[in-house]
């Protein structure tokens, strides 16, 4: 640990002590932060403050529930463009003593006055400004209630305790990475354009704080504070909610007091399926992402890819045409269960993923049927994963996101958070790309009161025997499903441990736009291959996703950050 850490951990334990009946967590002196191999437990998140905060959790005794609702909060102060209480998101759970997996819907919900054309303009197109970065983009915001809910029903410890280290960092103030004084600077146009985001990110001449300067965050430590001392109901009730109206108000907003009053966390049955001898859990709808990684599953378990080597064109060209076809099947039948009847069976039926891989030929590339807009890749995109896993065998799959980094950039005046822009997850219009690139209808249309299709995919995978393998997960918008896909292959399929499953080059297809998107390290003459079966490649602007797995190797648990961000690591908690 140093310093800046140690000081963080102090001040936790003041806050903690003051602020709780209950004894005053104490923080193992054997608590490990920096192994990626340990026994009783492990972080793995894409900020190693957040990382250490769920590790000592783990280390003083809290299960991973604990953990995973402590890095949460944690999150919401050290990576802000991602972590959130403006946001939200779907946490997996795996409860070893019970052996069963629940699946945490906290994602947002849209407010009462969405409606279908809130997003066209007089002609009739969207208006993609208003649907991404206007106040309309903010759909009630879910996280607060999600960890609540989780701790309330599966944790052990006090909500005092696991929020005391994220006010702590708040108040105290975290130290500026190269990765948030970076991506803070990167978005200044668009954060400055807001007051209230200028004021609590940047200096007073609009440069992002310095590398290794402290930023101090009190109006979010004063609104941690009150979730931990009133829970949900300062944020969707109490001052917290007040001073959220209150800003969507000075906006134009509608999202109002009752919209707040009335969110809902859903406990959902995950979506789970074999691929071989493992069986494979992920999140049901309103998440696209267990479905269609269950689908292209099933449809890869139709060939021998191991034979056929790992990352090579024969290998690619199935993954690709796996991806393209459930990528069509998202755009039509994906969307909020609670409004639309998603064919779950049907999709994730092996017998429908057989007639798929039957349609495929070996040695040419499908044509995608019809022309699309363009993938948008030139706003950056941010969500963050995190995994926990503790010595009892109870293992959390946890992604949660504001949608763009930073959601659309402005925050709650007095109360020091970020909103979302999550709305542009749903189609505004048939034909129409959001931001992803991705399609959709009316399976997805705007409603009120329901919840945008998202890609977001928190996964467990189970042996045969039916014990925790592996917890991954990752952002990256659209391509989330095939970056999780690509994992779990990399490791079930091509034997590689989960730091080479999480460090191997990755591709991207999503139907339309009709390209494969490459990151380095996918072979030149593979690519020539590729593109002579009649593929469109282009290197992928950014690297693709951030997986943040946890492991289990014989006595071990293995953690694997995904280095694609800087700040990542896994906490071990031995
Ligand atoms: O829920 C979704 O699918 C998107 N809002 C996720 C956004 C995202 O992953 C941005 N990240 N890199």
């Amino acid at each position: 640990m140093n310093t800046p850490i140690i000081a963080v951990v102090a001040a936790w334990l003041l806050v903690a002590s003051s602020a709780s009946a209950e004894p005053a967590p104490i923080v193992d002196s054997k608590a490990r932060f920096h192994p990626v191999l340990a026994r009783s437990g492990m972080v793995a998140s894409q900020e190693r403050v957040a990382s250490e905060v769920g590790a000592a959790i783990l280390a003083q005794g809290g299960n991973a529930i604990d953990a995973a609702v402590a890095t949460g909060f944690a999150l919401a102060v050290t990576l802000p463009r991602a972590g959130n209480l403006g946001g939200g998101g779907f946490m997996l759970v795996y409860l070893a003593e019970q052996q069963r997996t629940v699946a945490i819907d906290y994602r947002e919900m849209a407010p009462r006055s969405a409606n279908a054309d809130m997003f066209l303009d007089g002609e009739g197109n969207v208006d993609n400004q208003r649907a991404r970065y206007s106040i309309d983009s903010t759909a009630v915001p879910g996280t607060v209630a999600g960890l609540l809910h989780a701790l309330e029903q599966y944790g052990t410890l006090t909500r005092q305790q696991v929020l005391a280290p994220a006010i702590a960092l708040a108040s105290e103030g975290i130290t500026v990475s190269p990765d948030l004084s970076e991506s803070l600077q990167a978005r200044a146009e668009r954060l400055l354009a807001d007051p209230v985001t200028a004021g609590y990110f940047f200096r007073a001449d609009g440069s992002a704080p310095e590398v290794g300067s402290t930023l101090v965050q009190s109006d979010l430590a004063k609104t941690l504070t009150r979730i931990s001392q009133q829970g949900r109901k300062d944020f969707y009730q109490g001052t917290t909610a007040d001073l959220l109206v209150a800003s969507i108000a000075s906006h134009d907003g509608q999202l109002d007091h009752r919209d707040l009053a009335d969110y809902q966390v859903v406990e959902r049955q995950p979506v789970c399926g074999s691929y071989r001898a493992n069986t494979v859990c992920a999140m049901p709808p309103p998440s696209s992402g267990g479905i269609h990684l269950i689908q292209m599953l099933n449809i890869l378990e139709n060939w021998d890819l191991r034979s056929l080597g790992h990352n090579s064109a024969a290998y690619l060209h199935r993954l690709i045409e796996s991806m393209r076809r459930a990528y069509a099947d998202r755009s039509r039948y994906l969307g909020d269960p609670d409004f639309y009847p998603v064919p779950v069976l049907r999709l994730t039926d092996k017998r429908y993923a057989a007639q798929l891989a039957a349609q495929v030929e070996l040695d040419r590339a499908t044509d995608s049927e019809q022309v699309a807009p363009g993938l948008e890749l030139n706003e950056s995109l941010e969500t963050t994963h995190y995994s926990s896993w503790d010595r009892w065998g109870n293992v959390v799959s946890n992604t949660y996101t504001l949608n763009f980094s930073y959601g659309n950039g402005k925050s709650v005046a007095g109360a020091g958070f970020l909103l979302n822009n999550e709305m542009d997850d749903f189609s505004a219009k048939k034909g129409a790309a959001n931001g992803f690139g991705l399609l959709g209808e009316e399976a997805n249309q705007i409603e009120p009161y329901k919840r945008p299709l998202s890609s977001m995919t928190p996964t467990i995978v189970f042996n045969s025997e039916g014990a925790p393998l592996m917890a991954t997960g990752s952002p990256g918008g659209s391509t989330i499903i095939t970056v999780v896909l690509q994992t779990l292959l990399n490791h079930l399929e091509f034997g590689m441990n989960i730091a080479e499953a999480t460090a191997a080059a990755r591709i991207h297809h999503q139907w339309w736009p009709d390209k494969v998107f490459w990151e380095k390290g996918v072979g030149d003459d593979t690519q020539e291959i590729l593109r002579n079966m009649g593929h469109t490649l282009e290197q992928s602007p950014r690297v693709l996703g951030a997986t943040q797995t946890i492991g289990q190797q014989g006595p071990w648990l293995h953690g694997a950050a995904d280095y694609r961000r800087s700040e990542a690591a896994a906490a071990g908690a031995d």
